[in-house]
């Protein structure tokens, strides 16, 4: 990592660039649009809102974020995106029906300039979409290039001198990684073989990462989280970080579960369902998409409760959820836990949590700090897998060998003093500053 001094500093424009210009696409544009011009506060985003301690608490030193380090503004940003229908940005926002035409409307000029580039797209990875802005070839190579192409295509026409790429495309089906995941010269020849493991989310990744873009995919499938783009992300020198934007139920879990297990309170069974009906859970209305989901939602219990380590309390847990698509409520999705803990002499109790959630509000914030956070590793010199961004998703992408971390507050701690260190500070360790601890 570079120390502050050499990290080369924001200077023009920054280029998002959005794969899937839905709801949380449009959402996350017109949060930014809105609070450029004040009409908004971009609440959610640590990188807008939060402070960060410096030293002990008595030096009173809790800088902003985006004061200690050296983040784009929003007034940097510039946008482009892909997506299979041809709507612009405010089209697109009107349709999800998240954003309100009193935010919206005055930020409609901007967001009708925003039109979706035509997408590398196949319909056997997304079974429920269907529309006619596709690139017009079903070779996975012209894919490939056409994207790279895009990219520097938009850079020119911004006048960009940065860019970093969040997918927000929609989910795509279930894939494991293969043999062609093995490395750069295999992947390489699966795109040339057309293989089916390769899906268009790996083709954007990659053409990012040949590109120099920093990438994070913020939806569960398999992208960027295989030996073969791991290694070309590390061998071109840019960041990349998932994968599954943590927002709604899984965000609930992963602050209560922490809870439980430090006051060591037994946790036999955690029912959670969904109903949503937006887009999104159009898509995931597919058993094949669902299983994608299904997978990065599972695992976040086991590595916060640790049953091998605490069998007693979390070793008999029953784990289950369901996602119901549901139209009339758009994306205001609802979910519910009933969460059966137990306590003093294994008596049980029970906690219901009824959380009446807006997906795409909870996800905006956090692809304005992916993408910010992702410009700035790139500028520092950071590369391949970026850990320290776990603090955003659902499935932590984690370098072989290393555990997934889930436990919202200890992603905190980690994110916090990764830019404590990155911005030349010490990193906190909360132990008391009164006290010296000595070994006796
Ligand atoms: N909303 C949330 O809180 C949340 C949380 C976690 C993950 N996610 C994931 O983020 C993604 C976006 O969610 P959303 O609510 O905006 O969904 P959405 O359906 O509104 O938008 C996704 C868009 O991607 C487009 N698309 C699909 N494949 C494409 C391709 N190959 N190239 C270009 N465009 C493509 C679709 O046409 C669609 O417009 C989904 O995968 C979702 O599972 C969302």
């Amino acid at each position: 990592m570079a120390s502050a001094s050499q990290i080369s500093r924001h200077d023009g424009k920054l280029l998002v660039l959005l794969p899937g210009m839905g709801a949380v696409a449009t959402t996350f544009i017109a949060g930014v649009l809105a609070a450029r011009r004040g009409l908004a506060l971009p609440i959610g985003s640590l990188t807008q809102l939060q402070t960060v301690r410096l030293g002990p608490r008595s030096d009173e030193r809790n800088p902003l974020i985006k004061d200690l380090l050296d983040l784009a503004p929003l007034d940097d940003l510039v946008f482009a995106g892909w997506d299979v229908f041809p709507d612009d940005a405010y089209e697109a926002a009107r349709r999800a029906e998240v954003v309100e035409a009193r935010h919206l409307d005055p930020v409609s000029d901007e967001m009708r300039a925003i039109r979706p580039m035509s997408a590398a797209f196949d319909q056997s990875y997304v079974k429920r979409l269907d529309g006619p802005n596709v690139k017009p070839t079903r070779s996975k190579r012209a894919m490939a290039e056409g994207l790279r192409e895009d990219i520097r295509r938009a850079m020119g026409e911004h006048g960009a001198s940065r860019a970093v790429m969040v997918w927000c495309g929609s989910t795509e089906t279930y894939l494991r990684p293969s043999a062609c995941h093995a490395s750069v010269e295999a992947f390489e020849a699966g795109i040339d073989a057309n293989d089916p493991a390769i899906s268009p989310s790996q083709l954007y990744a990659y053409a990012a990462i040949m590109e120099g873009v920093p990438y994070a995919n913020g939806a569960p499938n398999l992208s960027a989280d295989h030996p073969a783009l791991e290694a070309l992300a590390v061998e071109r020198g840019v960041p990349i970080a998932g994968k599954d934007f943590k927002t709604g139920q899984t965000l609930m879990k992963t602050i209560l579960a922490p809870g439980f297990k430090v006051r060591m309170l037994g946790v036999r069974g955690w029912f959670s369902t969904n109903i949503l009906g937006n887009r999104d859970g159009e898509v995931l209305d597919d058993p094949e998409s669902f299983k994608s989901k299904e997978v990065t939602k599972a695992g976040v219990l086991d590595t916060i409760l640790q049953p091998t380590l605490y069998p007693d309390l979390y070793g008999d847990l029953y784990h289950k959820i369901r996602i119901n698509y549901y139209p009339p409520r758009g994306d205001q999705k609802e979910g519910w836990d009933n969460i059966d803990i137990f306590g003093w002499m294994g008596y049980p109790m029970q906690i219901k949590v009824d959380f009446l959630c807006r997906d795409s509000i909870l996800a905006a914030p956090i692809v304005l700090d992916l993408a910010l956070f992702l410009d700035l590793a790139g500028r520092t010199g950071m590369s391949g897998i970026q850990e320290w961004l776990s603090f955003y998703f659902k499935s932590p992408h984690v370098e072989v060998g290393h555990v997934q971390e889930h436990d919202l507050f200890i992603q905190h701690i980690r994110l916090k003093n990764t830019l404590r260190v990155i911005a030349g500070e010490e990193p906190i360790t909360h132990l008391s500053e009164e006290h010296v601890y000595e070994r006796p």
